[in-house]
């Protein structure tokens, strides 16, 4: 399938970059906000990605450590071609086309990216609306963290060219796409949409049936749980547990760094949601508890130099 015009629904933290990063890459990039005060969030962020954008390709020049997948190969780095990509940075920067026009954004768009807020109902009834202006050739995905594609795919007047494709955020150094089908989604969909995460530098996954938590959650999530827990009930602590599993898998970091990395509130958060959390007899109370008392004493991870571990600057 021929895309040229890639239209991201939502410009928040992931929705500026997803089409930050799909202008670097060469599509026409347009975001669609649905208020002029919208329009005014997002226009600094692509400000910053785009100084971002500016100075990792500068640090690359210095240092290989600094590389980052999204913005170029290896070869380019070492080829000396990062003045060109910072000009292609400036340039994609300035095409980047803000509109709350529905017409303008999806009347002619190849590829729609919903990327707006975490909640079914805002998401439904952002696919009721923009039906109308869909065209019969687009695709449309979704970069929902914890919702399936299948619950919207019915909204959609071709739910066979409906899927889910979800970023991580900081997608040009974290640059895996999890390419996720629904039950109607057609092989040809599936393959384009495959293609498209390639196009704008990510490593697409392709996860064949629906899954909560795609690959990456499910796999992360129960090792943290299984972490706090460990940790909550004083089986072991933090530092032991991280050498566990550091030491014998050969893994970076152990799940406490992670969760330093991921923030403590968002565990935190995850666990309250937990059914069991709700009996106060029970270990997911004790996590809850535990954490909350590290985030009252400021220490929620990376970005505040403390969470499980001390950070210095
Ligand atoms: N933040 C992350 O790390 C991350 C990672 C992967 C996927 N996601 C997913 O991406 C999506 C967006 O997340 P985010 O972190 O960018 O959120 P965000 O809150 O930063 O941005 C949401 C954007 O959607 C717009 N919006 C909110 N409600 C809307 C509505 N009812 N109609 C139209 N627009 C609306 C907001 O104006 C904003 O531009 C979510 O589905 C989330 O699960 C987020």
């Amino acid at each position: 399938m021929d895309i040229k015009k890639v239209t991201v629904a939502g410009g928040g933290v992931l929705g500026s970059q997803i089409a930050f990063q799909s202008a670097y890459c060469g599509y026409d990039a347009t975001i669609w906000l649905r208020s002029e005060a919208s329009i005014g969030r997002c226009q600094p962020k692509l400000d910053r990605l785009c100084e971002i954008y500016l100075q990792t390709l500068e640090a690359m020049k210095k240092d290989p450590e600094a590389y980052a997948y999204g913005l170029c190969a290896k070869d380019e780095v070492e080829a000396g071609h990062l003045d060109e990509l910072k000009q292609q940075v400036r340039h994609a920067y300035s095409l980047i086309n803000l509109t709350t026009s529905y017409e303008e954004a999806f009347g002619d768009a190849d590829f729609v990216i919903e990327a707006i807020a975490e909640n079914a109902e805002q998401k439904t009834a952002f696919y009721t609306t923009v039906v109308p202006y869909l065209s019969q050739k687009v695709i449309v995905v979704t970069n929902s963290s914890t919702l399936l594609p299948g619950q919207f795919a019915d909204l959609l007047p071709q739910p066979k060219q409906y899927l889910a494709l979800h970023f991580a955020n900081e997608i040009w150094k974290n640059p895996t796409a999890e390419v996720m089908r629904q039950a109607k989604t057609s092989d040809k969909a599936f393959e384009a949409t495959v293609a498209f995460a390639k196009s704008i530098r990510m490593v697409p996954l392709k996860v064949m049936k629906e899954q909560p938590g795609y690959l990456l959650n499910s796999m992360l999530v129960p090792l943290l749980n299984a972490a706090l827990s460990l940790w909550a009930g004083g089986v072991g602590s933090v530092e032991d547990i991280d050498a566990a599993w550091t030491m014998s898998t050969g893994a970076p970091a152990g799940p406490f760094r992670m969760l330093d990395i991921i923030g403590l509130t968002t565990a935190y958060n995850i666990m309250v949601m937990n059914p069991k959390a709700k009996d106060p007899a029970s270990l997911e109370a004790l996590i809850v508890k535990k954490l909350k008392a590290k985030i009252d004493a400021g220490e929620t991870g990376v970005s505040a130099g403390k969470g499980f571990y001390t950070y210095s600057e």
